[in-house]
């Protein structure tokens, strides 16, 4: 089966070739394409993209010797690495990352939103912690339709649209259990950042005006639109309400948030506002940890996130398709582009309509995971035609959610992503507190069948129900090589996005031979199933490419802006190498 598999694949390549009538891009030397997947350094392939590709290949890492935080702050990542060099191991180095977030990358770091955590110690262990978000005890299936049965906006503005927050519950319970330093130490950059304050670039003060919309009909907007405008480049934007928070937290540990003073500050604002969270809502909040999905792709291990985010097993579903095609075709190539469009649309399919809450519905991990049926959908891959799935509108994403990767001096690694959902999430900021919460409850399928946020269908698995997390596409992911030692550390943010280009990412490392640098910069695509729309961004395939898609009967679309937000760490020899999203804003920081 897989023989002919390989053989009808060879011929139909050929095929492929002769209808784009270009040559396919990047190129990659006959040896490295020959080369088995494997060490992705001195081998790394000379890439060349599209003419016109916003990025130029060949532009360096940040490389470092003995830790590594890539984040979409560099002060955050200064944060990560201050406690590294303390002595902190990965995880207070990711625990101080994502609160140092909070402070510095308010649309998407966050007290009041949840994420996923997955830890990958350097002893073997692996293991990875939910603080999703959970739907409050008087949340209900249909709080999202107005009488006529139509969907409001209410799960995505405003008091209504909040789960009831992870985060501070889980960084505690991941500090506590893997880390090795005191909540008051790994919080004091974030706390000295908030109470210090830090000098607004342009890049921060443009990040505000973009949420002029979320933020100005609530309480942040004195502190982040002074004199109606967004925060000046070059004002020292100090955060008092915030500071007192961190410190609070600091002190008495996640208690204050979910029973102390910010449970009384939070409750209180839910009920001016109209908003339904309540003090039992905060007090029962738990994170789980979970067992990681364990994917093995031509020897390498990929630990990703199991539900409540469908990220592992989408991805491990899609990659196992893609494992029945040997050689992959050259990244950027139609016969490439194609291969990965179907293996997407086949792993969203399922992904939308069998995947929610494991404390709610079964999901079939097992077999979506399984090589037998990755094996199955392969075969109905049509090499020369788009497979069809009816079509919806579709919605581009914001950056609105954020990953972060960390490795340290000893080997642990922690890939974290986090987010409010929506850019400053609800736009509610709670009064006296000092942060933003959530608009996580529009991951739910509101009304079962019809598009969220991301234009994501999804069905009754993911319906609203009280305690309920919502799923999730985050897929913060560790690769580890064929020998078992760590090879990187990446994830993403992008909504249902984060998935297909955390995928390739990795792929241009492990099977493409490029290095870092270049893997980040190739230009992404992405698929969800429906709306049954390839999605690529601007330049990033020339119009041979498209044109011969279109041929194939793919419905071909450029993307407004880019494709997801990733952040990575690699591994070359005993050197790490860390780049941050070349799309949007951040640091890669090492010692
Ligand atoms: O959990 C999820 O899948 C979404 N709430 C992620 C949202 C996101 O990535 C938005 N921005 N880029």
């Amino acid at each position: 089966m897989r023989d002919s598999m390989h053989r009808s694949w060879a011929l139909a390549l050929s095929a492929l070739f002769a209808v784009a009538a270009c040559r396919p891009h990047p190129t990659v030397s006959p040896a490295a394409a020959a080369a088995p997947a494997g060490a992705p350094s001195s081998d790394a392939t000379r890439v060349a993209f599209p003419d016109g590709w916003r990025f130029r290949a060949g532009a360096p890492a940040t490389e470092a010797e003995h830790a590594m935080v890539v984040s979409n702050s560099r002060l955050a990542s200064e944060a990560g690495v201050e406690i590294l060099k303390a002595g902190g191991n990965a995880v207070d180095a990711a625990v101080a990352t994502g609160f140092a977030l909070a402070v510095t990358y308010p649309t998407a770091g966050n007290i009041g939103g949840g994420g996923f955590m997955n830890i990958h110690m350097a002893d073997g262990r692996s293991m990875t912690l939910d603080y999703r978000e959970v739907a409050p005890i008087a949340a209900s299936r249909n709080m999202y339709l107005d009488e006529n049965g139509k969907l409001t906006r209410k799960s995505t503005v405003g008091y209504l649209a909040s789960g009831v927050p992870g985060s501070v519950a889980g960084m505690s319970e991941a500090l506590h259990k893997y880390g090795t330093m005191t909540l008051a130490q790994v919080m004091a950059p974030a706390i000295r950042l908030a109470e210090e304050g830090f000098v607004v670039d342009s890049q921060f003060s443009r990040g505000i005006e973009g949420g002029r919309r979320a933020i100005t009909p609530f309480e942040g907007k004195a502190l982040f639109f002074p004199g109606d405008s967004a925060v000046r480049v070059g004002t020292r934007l100090v955060q008092p309400d915030l500071a007192r928070t961190l410190k609070m937290i600091a002190a008495d540990g996640p208690k204050a948030f979910y029973e102390g003073p910010i449970a009384d500050s939070l409750v209180a604002d839910e009920q001016r506002g109209g908003g339904i969270i309540t003090k039992e809502d905060l007090r029962r909040y738990k994170p789980e940890w979970r067992t990681p999905i364990k994917a093995n792709y031509r020897g390498y291990t990929l630990l990703a996130m199991p539900p409540s985010s469908s990220g592992g097993i989408t991805m491990t579903e899609a990659m196992n398709i893609l494992e029945n095609f040997a050689p992959l075709p050259p990244a950027g190539s139609v016969a490439y582009i194609h291969l990965l469009t179907e293996s997407f649309r086949r792993a969203f399919i399922d992904r939308n309509t069998k995947l929610g809450d494991p404390a709610f519905v079964t999901n079939p991990v097992a077999e979506l995971t399984s090589k037998a049926y990755a094996k199955k959908l392969a075969a109905q891959i049509d090499l020369h035609h788009a497979s069809k799935t009816p079509t919806f509108a579709t919605k581009a994403e914001g950056m609105n959610t954020t990953h972060y990767s960390v490795a340290d001096a000893m080997g642990n690694a922690v890939a974290t992503t986090t987010t409010l959902n929506g850019g400053y999430g609800s736009g509610v900021w709670v009064r006296g507190a000092g942060f933003f919460m959530n608009n996580e409850m529009d991951d739910f399928a509101s009304e079962p069948g019809k598009p969220n946020m991301y234009g994501l269908v999804q069905g009754e698995a993911n319906a609203i129900a009280p305690g309920k997390r919502m799923l999730s596409a985050m897929d913060p992911t560790i690769v580890l090589d064929p020998q078992g030692r760590l090879l990187m550390v990446t994830g993403a943010a992008g909504g249902p996005t984060i998935i297909t280009a955390t995928m390739q990412v990795i792929l241009n490392v492990i099977e493409q031979h490029m290095d870092l640098a270049d893997a980040m910069r190739a230009p992404r695509i992405h698929h969800q199933s429906l709306p049954d729309t390839l999605r690529y961004e601007a330049k990033g395939m020339t119009q041979a490419t498209i044109d011969s898609l279109k041929a194939m009967g793919h419905a071909v679309a450029q993307n407004r802006g880019g494709l997801a937000n990733v952040n990575s760490i690699l591994r070359v020899g005993s050197v790490w190498h860390g780049v941050n999203e070349p799309r949007s804003v951040g640091g890669a920081v090492g010692y």
